[in-house]
């Protein structure tokens, strides 16, 4: 008989520069799963001009967040277009808040999330990072002048289109960004941990942290959403 596979529902948190979006679109290159990230949803809307983009724009340029309302609303609305049973949110939630308007809307979904990725990464390690970054607006994409750098300087690699440097990636933005990640996102970690759902992966150098993220996941849900190759 066959065995039903368990759907991924996957969450991925961690500090600002942590690798969330690095780990992530490796974890869609090598899994059959769509991906949320909910800082490129918000940086596509800021550069296409629209209300959410304007808003968005004046309070990541800041280091703060932007309304849960505004967050929860493009979110489930963005959730209710994946077709596929796997998915992975990138960035969302954030808040107390925005965890328990996420739960809500699952529980009525019948989708309860059944992982939560926390990236553990120490933060004199993350700034340094984060002054390296250049981001593809479009895709998301996401390099680092030493750990993973374009082929062609200032160029994506996929499209060959322009990168840019993010405006909230200069120190003084990155202090008020940690601090509200401290403040509002951290306690994120409790309120999964309490219900079995956290694994912290503490990250050490560049490449040593996907494939432990592999191994997890293949434990947890097989091979059949698998696509890539083994990393082990
Ligand atoms: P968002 O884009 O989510 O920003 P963030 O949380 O600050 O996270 P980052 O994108 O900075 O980091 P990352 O963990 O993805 O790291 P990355 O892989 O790029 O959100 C931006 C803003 O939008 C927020 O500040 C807020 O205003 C707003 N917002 C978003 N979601 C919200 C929500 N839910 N509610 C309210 N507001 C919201 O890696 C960083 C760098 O390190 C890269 O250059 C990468 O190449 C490099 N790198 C990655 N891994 C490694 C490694 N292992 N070794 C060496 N270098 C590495």
């Amino acid at each position: 008989p066959t065995i039903e596979s368990t759907p991924m529902r996957i969450l991925l948190l961690g500090s600002p520069g942590a690798g969330k979006g690095t780990q992530s679109s490796r974890i869609q290159k090598n899994f059959n799963i769509a991906t949320i990230s909910s800082g490129d949803l918000l940086r596509k809307n800021m550069a296409n001009g629209t209300k959410i983009g304007k808003i968005a724009a004046k309070e990541s340029e800041r280091g703060d967040f932007v309304p849960d309302d505004i967050m929860i609303e493009l979110i489930t609305n963005e959730l209710r277009f994946i077709n596929r049973k796997n998915w992975l949110l990138d960035g969302f939630p954030r808040t107390i808040n925005q965890a328990e308007a996420l739960d809500e809307t699952l529980t009525s979904r019948c989708q309860p999330i059944n992982l939560v990725i926390n990236l553990d990464v120490p933060e004199d390690v993350i700034l340094q990072r984060i002054m390296d970054r250049w981001v593809h607006v479009p895709s998301g994409r996401v390099y680092n002048l030493n750990y993973n750098p374009p082929e062609s300087f200032g160029l994506d690699d996929i499209t060959g289109e322009k990168l840019s440097r993010r405006a909230d990636d200069n120190p003084e933005t990155f202090k008020v960004r940690l601090q509200k990640h401290h403040k509002l996102t951290k306690p994120l970690l409790e309120y999964y941990s309490k219900r079995n759902l956290l694994f912290t992966f503490k990250e050490s150098t560049s490449d040593e942290i996907y494939p432990q993220i592999e191994k997890e996941l293949l434990k947890r849900f097989g091979r059949e959403h698998f696509k890539g190759e083994d990393s082990s």
